[in-house]
């Protein structure tokens, strides 16, 4: 197969997204749209996160140390382009009858129309020149009950729950189709502030 050389790019190399909820110091909550997270093994699972440049995710999760990363799926992606495409920073944000509860074991907002969701404790900020890399404890997993049944397969689930993933600039669905450019899809989201 012949190659041609490029500048740093992830084109082609599919990433999960998630939306993680955060508090800022007065009890905001806030939901961000993230794609730079995977795992690492620290004697556990754990998970490593990178954000790029100031924003109020980063300084939420700066003052409390927690938060959660919940899944993003196709029914979710309208909502998840819109919280990736408009600044935390922004009072209104959050749109007033998002459904959020509260975490098992950590004080973090969880999404409650995720089928997935972590609940992280920074453990190590690691600062780079404008972002940082966060290592984080998994201090619990939340999973909708359905993807505990056994008599359903693992290829089933996903399906059901169809998690998006994004790579050059557009996000996907789980079986391949394109759902469209990073911020379109929040314009079908009727009721944004
Ligand atoms: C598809 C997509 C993926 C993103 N992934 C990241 C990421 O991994 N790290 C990051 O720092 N920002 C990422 N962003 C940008 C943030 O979502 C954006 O800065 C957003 O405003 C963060 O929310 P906040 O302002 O409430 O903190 C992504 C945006 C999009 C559209």
């Amino acid at each position: 197969m012949s190659k041609v050389s490029k500048a740093p790019t992830n084109d082609f190399c599919p990433q999960t997204l998630f939306l993680y909820g955060t508090r800022d110091g007065q009890g905001r909550v806030d939901f961000g749209l993230f794609c730079w997270f995977s795992y690492v093994w620290n004697g556990e699972l754990g998970v490593m996160a990178c954000i790029g440049g100031e924003k109020q995710t980063r300084e939420n999760i700066h003052r409390s140390r927690v938060f959660s990363a919940n899944l993003v799926t196709e029914a979710l992606l309208p909502l998840a382009d819109y919280m990736g495409n408009t600044d935390g920073r922004r009072q209104d944000k959050l749109p007033p009858d998002l459904a959020v509860e509260e975490g098992r074991v950590l004080p973090v907002p969880v999404l409650t129309a995720s089928p997935v969701a972590f609940e992280l404790e920074v453990e190590q900020f690691i600062p780079l020149k404008d972002g940082e890399v966060m290592l984080c404890r998994i201090r619990n997993v939340l999973q909708e009950e359905a993807l505990a049944d056994p008599d359903v397969s693992p290829a089933e689930k996903l399906a059901a729950i169809a998690p998006v993933r994004t790579t050059c600039c557009t996000y996907f669905g789980w079986k391949g189709a394109a759902l469209g450019g990073w911020g379109e899809p929040m314009a079908a989201l009727a009721d944004r502030p």
